[in-house]
């Protein structure tokens, strides 16, 4: 057993601790990070945000070649789907970006260490696993992230009854995938697997689809959704699943059992909170397990920081990007800046869904006066030339001082479009300031400036 004392360690290698181990080497900081996996990057870089977007470009590139090449004047013989080389591709993608991390932190000089971390009292943190060790530091910061969540009544198999995990790396295509719960997970992979050729079927419990958005984006993404062949029922609990001799059943409260081969529960996450030595200095969690922090990230604990999914809000890795970053600034610095009113969330379906800000619903709610200006995709040269017109661009300002409040994007590319409208945000813009700004042509952000002039019903081009 060697000992050895560092100025900081991180627990967990995901975007919240690698983000943070880099930042306060960047600072001149001694930095350990010590990730239980093999690879860097976290749940987003091995098996989430980056190999699902692998899929969802590939299976829209086969989806494409298989029903819209032709009407492009682009004659293919055949085409097959390759599911194992589809796969091959997305291993590709995430061993060379996990393998960047390796080489940012042999570069920034961050020590890294594989195996299991627990705290073990005060400045300690011992690690069981190939770097069997214990060392000491002046403060410790909690990435441990989050896992799937599950139902009463289902237990994750890693097979037919699978998480996110085994959802993006199936070896065939399903014949009917069963979805449980229309979030995030649900609607990606439910939309990977259909364009790759399976019935799916999402059983949503609330009677909407993506509880949080802007309810009339996800109308309208609904209605996308099944015109793509997605089917959807809504206002369903679902109380559990069987497995069957052919595959799985999946039971209803008060409703049919729906039948499929596989079934994908996408229901949440919950915080990885558990045997990480908390008790040992104190750290308390609230009553879900997530880890409580002050705003600057600080614990219950002295010395001892936590920061992304462990401590609950959007569960998104660009969320626990910027809190990694603010808590080392908090603690090396004295100051830091995570500005929650503005974290983009993307939905990577197709059309894409991007969101930024106040929803319609929320102002409605706070009773907040505001304008809105809308305009649609179709009527855009770049979007109508390359084909895809699906969506909008909304707008919500404030009534008096036209101060953007919120900007809600369902089409082509909206994940890219939506940072323009939070740079906006961030530097407290109003509509006008958008709307008098030149954007290129013919791009698809020109989209966002017309809805900010449609803010003032001046919209040009419709
Ligand atoms: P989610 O919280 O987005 O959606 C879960 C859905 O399951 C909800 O609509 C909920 O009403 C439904 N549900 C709950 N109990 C149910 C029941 N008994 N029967 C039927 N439906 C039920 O969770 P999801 O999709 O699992 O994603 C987990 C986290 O991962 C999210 O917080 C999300 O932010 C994050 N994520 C983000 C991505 C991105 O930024 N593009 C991609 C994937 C995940």
């Amino acid at each position: 057993m060697s000992s050895t004392h560092f100025d900081l360690v991180v627990i967990g290698g995901g975007p919240g601790g690698y983000i943070a181990a880099i930042r306060a080497a960047q600072l001149g900081k001694s930095v350990a990070c010590v990730e239980l996996e093999s690879a860097l990057g976290g749940v987003c870089l091995r098996v989430g945000c980056i190999p699902s977007k692998a899929l969802l470009e590939s299976s829209h590139m086969y989806e494409a070649a298989k029903h819209q090449f032709a009407g492009r004047g682009i004659k293919v013989a055949s085409v097959e789907l390759d599911l194992p080389a589809m796969m091959e591709h997305k291993a590709g993608v995430v061993k060379a970006l996990t393998g960047g991390i390796d080489g940012i932190f042999k570069k920034r000089k961050i020590t890294r260490l594989k195996g299991r971390a627990r705290l073990d009292g005060p400045g300690r943190v011992t690690i069981e696993g190939k770097d069997n060790q214990s060392i000491t530091a002046e403060y410790i910061i909690l990435a441990t992230g989050s896992s799937p969540a599950t139902l009463p009544g289902i237990e994750l198999d890693g097979d037919r009854v699978a998480s996110s995990t085994e959802a993006l790396a199936f070896t065939e295509v399903p014949k009917h995938l069963v979805v449980i719960g229309a979030g995030y997970i649900g609607l990606e992979m439910g939309t990977v697997w259909r364009r790759l050729g399976a019935e799916v079927t999402v059983l949503e419990y609330l009677d909407r689809i993506l509880p949080g958005m802007d309810s009339q984006v996800a109308t309208d993404a609904l209605k996308i959704f099944k015109k793509q062949g997605l089917k959807f029922q809504l206002g369903c609990k679902v109380t559990g699943v069987t497995k069957t001799k052919s595959g799985v059943e999946v039971q209803i409260d008060g409703q049919p059992a729906v039948q499929g081969d596989r079934v994908l529960v996408s229901v949440g996450r919950k915080p990885n909170s558990q045997n990480l030595g908390l008790e040992t200095v104190g750290v308390e969690t609230d009553k879900r397990g997530f880890i409580t922090v002050d705003p600057n990230f600080k614990t219950s604990a002295p010395g001892v920081y936590a920061v992304g999914d462990v401590i609950g809000g959007a569960m998104l890795a660009h969320k626990a990007e910027e809190e990694g970053v603010a808590c080392v600034e908090y603690i090396f610095k004295g100051h830091g800046h995570v500005n929650y009113d503005v974290i983009p969330g993307v939905v990577y379906t197709d059309p894409e869904i991007a969101t930024v800000g106040a929803s319609e619903d929320q102002l409605k709610q706070k009773g907040v006066p505001y304008r809105k200006g809308q305009f649609p995709f179709l009527a855009n040269a770049r979007a109508r030339a390359s084909g895809q017109m699906d969506g909008y661009v909304k707008i919500l300002a404030h009534e008096e001082t036209d101060r953007i409040l919120g900007v809600h994007i369902i089409g082509l590319h909206a994940g890219e479009l939506i940072a323009e409208a939070a740079a906006a945000i961030e530097f407290g813009a109003s509509s006008e300031d958008l709307a008098r700004t030149c954007h290129a042509h013919p791009t698809l952000a020109e989209v966002t400036k017309e809805a900010a002039l449609a803010v003032d019903g001046r919209a040009l081009n419709i």
